[in-house]
């Protein structure tokens, strides 16, 4: 598609949106790029500290949900291109709060997709970013985007609704959706509460890495340079109605993971590994693993190029060079939080 302004609602805490933005802001000064963002608990504005200043970058913040403001951005500018990755990601939390999840996941996405729907300019594309976890788990099957949905957590429910949603809107309208189901992203700064940065947290601060169960979960990962090139060419070359799988083959188990991550951080000798690693009770429900075929994605032209050993090393090595960064923008955080109440 043609595109001259982007919305993305999206994360500057995240993994996958700050990096994105930072990515479309730099590869094309030509398109405006506006981030609409509520700066949640997990959020740290300097993860867009570097796209800030630049011309063609635009940050709102505000709730997904909020329909007026919603509704107000897509009259006022001309959106021709929607990535929706705002969300409330967290599998354990969502246990805990499934109310919230419901609200920013599934009626989030519902005010999006109908201002979108409505408004003055038509958009060209309205990408949702969803997860592989909305196929549950497998122990032998290899999900493909025809394979039956079966969420098995307050998250991946949310998430399995919303893309209902999305797609509702193709069958009904012809709405020009295109909805991606990725693994794990990781890379650099990622928010600590996901299992690498939770990991890399703990060893840094002289704690053990805890490792929740006695069950063999692994996960496969995809580093977050190859998750912005396939969200690229999905865009660029994806078709309107489907779905796309992104993943690699890279499957890890958790505990090889912590492993790794003992021996890059503390650089102890395999005899003393054991030594970093704690035994914790499980989480309520956790999927084993969730193997996908991306195969489709393959057939636009897409690979992961950067290997485990690479992505994981560029991820160390960012988590070392800025040990305080999460810790900073919690202070961050409270400042937000008293700017908001006074404001209210
Ligand atoms: N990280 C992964 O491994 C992964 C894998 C597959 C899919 N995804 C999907 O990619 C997206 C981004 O995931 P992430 O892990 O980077 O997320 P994250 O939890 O790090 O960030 C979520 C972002 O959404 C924003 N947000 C939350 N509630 C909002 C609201 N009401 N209004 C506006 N913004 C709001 C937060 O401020 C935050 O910036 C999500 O939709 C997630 O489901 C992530």
């Amino acid at each position: 598609p043609k595109c001259e302004d982007f919305l993305i609602t999206t994360s500057p805490s995240l993994s996958s949106g700050s990096h994105l933005v930072c990515s479309l802001v730099d590869r094309h000064p030509d398109w405006r790029i506006i981030n609409l963002d509520n700066l949640d608990y997990c959020c740290s504005p300097r993860s867009l500290e570097s796209v800030e200043d630049r011309a063609n970058y635009t940050f709102i913040r505000g709730d997904v949900c909020n329909s007026r403001l919603v509704n107000h951005i897509f009259n006022t500018e001309n959106i021709d291109v929607i990535f929706h990755l705002a969300a409330k990601t967290h599998v354990e939390r969502s246990f805990e709060t499934p109310s919230s999840f419901q609200r920013v996941n599934i009626d989030g996405t519902r005010v999006l997709l109908g201002a979108a729907h409505q408004a003055r300019h038509q958009p060209q594309r309205f990408i949702y970013v969803s997860t592989d976890e909305v196929y549950g788990a497998s122990l032998d099957q290899v999900f493909d985007e025809s394979s039956p949905v079966r969420p098995s957590n307050p998250y991946s429910a949310t998430k399995a609704a919303a893309e209902y949603l999305v797609q509702s809107y193709w069958d009904k309208y012809k709405f020009p959706i295109i909805i991606t189901r990725s693994n794990n992203i990781y890379g650099p700064r990622q928010y600590t509460e996901k299992v690498i940065p939770r990991f890399l947290t703990l060893l840094q601060r002289n704690k053990k890495c805890t490792i929740q169960g006695t069950l063999p979960k692994s996960r496969h990962f995809l580093f977050v340079d190859d998750a912005i090139n396939a969200f690229l060419l999905v865009l660029e070359k994806g078709i309107v109605g489907e779905i796309y799988n992104m993943g690699t083959s890279c499957e890890i188990p958790i505990m090889q993971l912590a492993r790794e991550l003992v021996t890059m951080v503390k650089k102890v000798p395999d005899s003393e590994v054991q030594d970093w690693l704690e035994f914790v009770p499980d989480r309520p429900h956790v999927d084993l693993r969730y193997p996908i075929t991306c195969e489709k994605l393959q057939q636009l032209g897409w690979r992961a190029e950067v290997s485990w050993a690479e992505g994981i090393r560029q991820t160390v090595k960012w988590y070392q060079v800025h040990p305080d960064f999460w810790s900073d923008a919690s202070e961050d955080q409270e400042q937000i939080q008293s700017q908001l109440e006074k404001a209210e």
